[in-house]
């Protein structure tokens, strides 16, 4: 049983491709929030996994939440996890096994994916270039570590995390955690009130009204997929220029 949450659809991905090598199943966090959906049978010596993105070096902020509301008819005896990052995760993976072990689970085996960056309005980020490459490099990094989980392998297998990846995570994971204004979205005059980026946001932190996209929770979960799934390009982060978007294109839309 695998669950992930996925903003722009990269841990969608890995997780699907996962489920897809050791004939699994994927569910979405988003969805199961959405309806409430937190109690799961296993089948026996079924593994677990959680897969999501990496954010300010740590993990996506309602996760904690789902990880403690989450409740399963036996106790998983192997669990894994992987983070999809743009290359670095930091502390996130232990950040994740730490909320794991609060609740009452042994993590196993830690895994991450360098996938695409999708943070492309952030930080004057450059346009992302070959998605393709970038995504097949990715699925068969997912095929390599379904083949670690049907071993069961255990351990630390996060190639990601480079050097002094708490002190980094410390430094930077708290402007994510007590940051995440949606003040910093800026509505331009193309926002034709379609509604999509209200019907997918994760958060239900958007609203239209009188034909307009709002913003109806200060704070979100910094996802950016309303950013990059607008047809119309019409939001921008604090005003910046996106002419580049990306939305992984191997994953069918989420709940
Ligand atoms: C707010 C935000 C913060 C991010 N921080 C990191 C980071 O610390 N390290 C990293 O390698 N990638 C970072 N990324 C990139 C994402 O982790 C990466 O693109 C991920 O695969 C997106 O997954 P998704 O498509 O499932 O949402 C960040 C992206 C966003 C939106
Ligand atoms: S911001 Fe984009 S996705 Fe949202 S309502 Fe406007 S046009 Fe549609
Ligand atoms: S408002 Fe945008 S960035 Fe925030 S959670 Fe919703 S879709 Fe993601």
């Amino acid at each position: 049983m695998i669950f992930y949450f996925t903003g722009t659809g990269n841990s969608q991905m890995v997780a699907e491709t996962i489920a897809k090598y050791i004939d699994d199943r994927a569910y979405s966090i988003t969805g199961a929030m959405k309806r409430g959906a937190y109690d799961y049978a296993l089948g026996i010596d079924e593994p677990v996994g959680f897969v999501m993105p990496t954010y300010y070096y740590g993990i996506p902020v309602h996760i904690p939440e789902f990880i403690e509301k989450l409740h399963f008819d036996h106790t998983p005896r192997y669990i894994w996890t992987c983070l999809t990052c743009d290359g670095l995760t930091a502390g996130a993976g232990g950040m994740l096994d730490q909320i794991l072990r609060q609740n009452g689970y042994i993590p196993s085996a830690r895994f991450s994916c360098p996938v695409v960056n999708n943070a492309v309005v952030m930080g004057g980020q450059m346009p992302v270039r070959n998605v393709d490459a970038l995504l097949d490099r990715a699925q068969k990094r997912s095929a390599n570590i379904a083949a670690y989980i049907r071993e069961r392998r255990m351990g630390n297998f996060d190639d990601c995390a480079g050097m002094g990846a708490d002190f980094i995570t410390q430094q930077h994971y708290g402007r994510y955690k007590n940051g995440r204004g949606t003040r910093h979205f800026v509505l331009r005059d193309s926002c034709i009130g379609c509604g999509i980026c209200a019907e997918q946001c994760p958060a239900d932190a958007i609203a239209v009204g009188g034909g307009k996209a709002q913003w109806v929770k200060d704070k979100c979960y910094y996802c950016l997929r309303c950013i990059n799934n607008c047809p119309e390009r019409a939001i921008s982060y604090d005003g910046q220029d996106n002419t580049y978007t990306f939305m992984n294109n191997r994953v069918e839309g989420e709940p």
